[in-house]
């Protein structure tokens, strides 16, 4: 019994200290939507060069977004028009285009 107490005890410790460690670790591992849109995306976004549709102007984003946002995702993995996949930038993984993509959308509508 004794035993069992023991196990319990170390159980929870060593639970505790897993999520402690998840806790700090995952966010970090979450892409930053607006980091990559910092680096990569706003040349273009910010000023509508190329014709890009303005980041924060709703009346440009309102027929985009209305497409759905798999559509989106995929637009900006392979490309659209003057865009080229990715914006650019091979080296972003799905996840930071699609985190990218939510910001642009979340503060555009
Ligand atoms: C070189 C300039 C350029 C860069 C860099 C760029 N874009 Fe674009 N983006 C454009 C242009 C131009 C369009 C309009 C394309 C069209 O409709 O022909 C566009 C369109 C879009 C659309 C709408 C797609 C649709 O289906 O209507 C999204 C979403 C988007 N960009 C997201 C991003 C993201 C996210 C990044 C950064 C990872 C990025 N763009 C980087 C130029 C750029």
């Amino acid at each position: 019994m004794a035993f069992n107490r023991l196990c319990g005890k170390y159980a929870v410790i060593v639970f505790t200290a897993v999520m402690l460690i998840l806790a700090q670790v995952v966010p970090g591992l979450a892409a930053d939507g607006k980091a990559v849109f910092d680096k990569v995306c706003s040349p273009c976004h910010k000023t509508g060069k190329l014709g890009a549709p303005v980041f924060g102007n709703k009346e440009a984003w309102a027929g985009r977004i209305a497409q759905g946002k798999e559509a989106l995702y995929q637009h900006v993995t392979e490309g659209l028009g003057m865009m080229p996949a990715k914006g650019g930038d091979a080296a972003l993984s799905g996840d930071e285009v699609k985190a990218a993509v939510d910001y642009i959308v979340n503060e555009s509508k």
